[in-house]
């Protein structure tokens, strides 16, 4: 029996898969490399020594998911696809709206109607608005959100939380992900943004091999110790090993379950510039500029249920998140080859 990965080439399903394979998992990828490349593929296989089947498909294609569901063996699915640019989506909602939510939909159809009925999904923080104080916990109200990719993310949750309601067959993890950086100690993994990244990691290790200029530090007025922006940064291969104890609990138990996975601690935009300075030996020019909109000054985890019930805690401080984020960047300073 296999673990169908969706959105296995990208970020941070590459890492997860790399877990999954040296843990022992059989997976079988899918992607429709809107946001990704094919030579993330031949990494995971380089990296975890293992062989694995992969489908180019789009998860709003339903006869493409049956065809797979029809001939593999499939026993849950670590769902990651989707699009993620929060300024993005609010300029193509409908886009967004239709990948994220008609994607999920359609997935689960699927999984449905082939009989699977057990998903670990790729949620987020965002989850938790404006209007929470950190530590946020997995109990506190959600909504509020403040972006239509946000938004995807909060109306998936109801979405999955209904269908277990109606049918409690189903097993099934949301994952609050905080802040994911890093890349895989190899330097052959990491993050591949399309253009100008919007996330402050992948921002500031293109400052600092020279392809933009400078850092905008969104703000230095908001009301954290040194006034920029305070958040939960966790190391990306961290975060791929909660997915591989959550899909453990999700295959063990027919149960609806929520967990953040972050570190708990916070960190500023100025402790990030910092520590990528020491961790690289390379200078990170910035300069302040306004307040970013949606942005807020705190955002960082409780993630002692993940400890309780996972069994589960991130292990990697910030020095190594800068130092494997570097590695990936200097190795690789176009981001993965074309196909
Ligand atoms: P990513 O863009 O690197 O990976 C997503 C993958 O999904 C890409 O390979 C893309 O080609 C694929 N994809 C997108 N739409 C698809 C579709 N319709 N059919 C098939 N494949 C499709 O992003 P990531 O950072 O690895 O994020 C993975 C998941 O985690 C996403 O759902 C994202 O919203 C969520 N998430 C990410 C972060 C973060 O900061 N990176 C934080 C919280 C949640
Ligand atoms: C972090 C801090 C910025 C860029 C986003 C999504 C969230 C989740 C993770 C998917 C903030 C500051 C940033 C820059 C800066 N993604 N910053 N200059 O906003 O916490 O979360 O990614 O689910 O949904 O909203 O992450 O990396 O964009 O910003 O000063 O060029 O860095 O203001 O304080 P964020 P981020």
């Amino acid at each position: 029996m296999a673990i169908l990965v969706t959105g296995g080439a990208g970020y941070i399903g590459s890492h997860t898969c790399i877990e999954l394979l040296n843990a022992g998992y059989e997976i079988i990828i899918l992607d429709n490399f809107y946001n990704s490349k094919r030579e993330s593929l031949n990494r995971i296989k380089e990296l975890s020594g293992k062989d694995f089947k992969f489908y180019e498909c789009d998860i709003r294609d339903r006869k493409g998911l049956d065809n797979i569901f029809e001939n593999e063996k499939i026993e849950a699915v670590i769902h990651f696809a989707g699009l993620k640019a929060v300024g993005e989506s609010c300029r193509k909602p409908l886009e967004y709206y239709d990948n994220n939510i008609g994607g999920t939909v359609t997935l689960c159809q699927a999984m449905r109607d082939h009989g699977v009925k057990k998903i670990v999904f790729s949620s987020s923080a965002t989850v938790y608005g404006m209007n929470n104080i950190s530590p946020l916990r997995e109990d506190m109200q959600t909504g509020g959100t403040t972006n239509p990719y946000g938004t995807t993310k909060y109306m998936i949750e109801i979405i999955l939380q209904d269908l277990y309601k109606a049918d409690n067959e189903w097993s099934i993890a949301l994952l609050r992900y905080f802040n994911p950086i890093g890349a895989h100690k190899s330097g052959r993994i990491g993050e591949d943004p399309n253009g100008i990244p919007n996330n402050l990691m992948p921002y500031i290790s293109q400052v600092a091999i020279g392809k933009l200029p400078c850092l905008n530090i969104f703000g230095n007025d908001y009301d954290t110790p040194d006034g920029t922006g305070v958040r939960d940064y966790i190391h990306v291969v961290d975060l791929a090993l909660g997915h591989v104890k959550a899909v453990e609990k999700v295959m063990g138990c027919k149960e609806l379950n929520i967990y953040n996975l972050g570190t708990g601690t916070g960190y500023s935009v100025l402790d990030i510039v910092n520590a990528f300075k020491k961790a690289s030996g390379v200078d990170v020019p910035y300069k302040i500029a306004p307040r970013r909109d949606g942005d807020i000054a705190t955002c960082y985890s409780d993630p002692s249920k993940a400890l309780k019930e996972l069994g589960w805690k991130a292990e990697r401080g910030l020095e190594e998140m800068c130092e494997d984020t570097w590695r990936w960047q200097k190795n690789n300073p176009d981001g993965y080859p074309d196909d």
